[in-house]
């Protein structure tokens, strides 16, 4: 009998946690019209955030280098249901291609609701992964263009997003919540984007200004960037089926900007338990990710 009830307490506190988190009050509709832009939607989950932002009827700047790309995802965007679907052509390490996509923006939508932050310059150290070697010239680089453009880009677009009370959406990765061999540098700039939003989430508090910060924290997603770094350390395969889509995954990333969720670990099972044992038995970590590379 008692254990009976024990089950019944269970079963009843999973239906409310699980409804919970699945009502977070999403709506859709409330991205009609919304003015966003998103960053890196040349391929992978910004190409497929574009897509879904499109689907939802909001009216979306896209960003990436190359243009013919641009030209081709603005198409699908329009096809799509965009309400108006605009590329900057840039490289968002070059101070004036940020000034120039926050300011396209304000030229031509007068404002701005979700600022989404995805772009990626060159993922991993040249074409593989190799222990920290003292170059600086790569690191200076690569936090150029993984780190001060997102600083960047969201302090061009800070005044906006007061205004209209918006959104900033940075997508991060599990190893911006736990370190990794052969992955200093990254991680290095990961842990900088947790560490310079989640202040700056504080300071917008203490200013009264309602702008959110979702942090994405994602786990292995199937890309073509993740899935070149699987096939360096020799895991392709393993890599290709546990990888969730890009599609799902910017479905989620939408969601989770749209109900202004301060961090969103996805996919939740592969991420949340490794990011939590960092700070309660971070030997334990250094353990697993030493066996894992010796
Ligand atoms: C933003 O929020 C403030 C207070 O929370 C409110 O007074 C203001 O009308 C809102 N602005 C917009 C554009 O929704």
């Amino acid at each position: 009998m008692m254990a009976g009830r024990t089950w019944m307490v269970v079963l009843l506190a999973a239906v409310v946690i699980g409804c919970y988190i699945y009502f977070d009050g999403y709506d859709p509709e409330s991205l009609r019209g919304a003015r966003v832009v998103v960053t890196g939607c040349s391929t992978g989950i910004g190409e497929q955030m574009a897509y879904h932002y499109a689907r939802l009827g909001a009216k979306v700047i896209i960003t990436a280098r190359r243009e013919a790309r641009l030209k081709e995802v603005v198409a699908k965007m329009k096809d799509l249901g965009a309400q108006e679907a605009i590329y900057v052509a840039g490289d968002m390490a070059k101070a004036e291609d940020c000034e120039r996509t926050i300011k396209t923006a304000e030229e031509k939508f007068g404002g701005l609701d979700y600022l989404v932050l995805n772009h990626m310059g060159s993922s991993f150290k040249r074409e593989g992964l190799s222990l920290w070697d003292g170059d600086m010239a790569f690191l200076e680089d690569f936090t150029n263009i993984n780190y001060l453009s997102y600083v960047r880009l969201a302090s061009l677009a800070l005044p906006m997003l007061e205004q209209s009370n918006g959104s900033v959406v940075v997508v991060s990765s599990l190893l911006g919540k736990i370190t990794g061999t052969f992955v200093a540098g990254y991680c290095g700039v990961k842990f900088a984007l947790d560490g310079f939003f989640g202040s700056l989430r504080q300071e917008l508090q203490l200013k009264k200004a309602d702008v959110s910060i979702t942090l994405v924290v994602l786990g292995l997603i199937n890309t073509e960037q993740a899935m070149n770094a699987a096939k360096v350390m020799g895991a392709e395969d393993l890599a290709k089926t546990i990888a969730l889509s890009a599609e799902d995954a910017a479905v989620a990333i939408i969601r989770s900007g749209a109900v202004r969720q301060r961090e969103l670990y996805y996919p939740w099972i592969m991420v949340w338990p490794l990011a939590k044992l960092r700070p309660v038995f971070p030997q334990v970590l250094d353990w697993m990710e030493v066996q894992k590379s010796a």
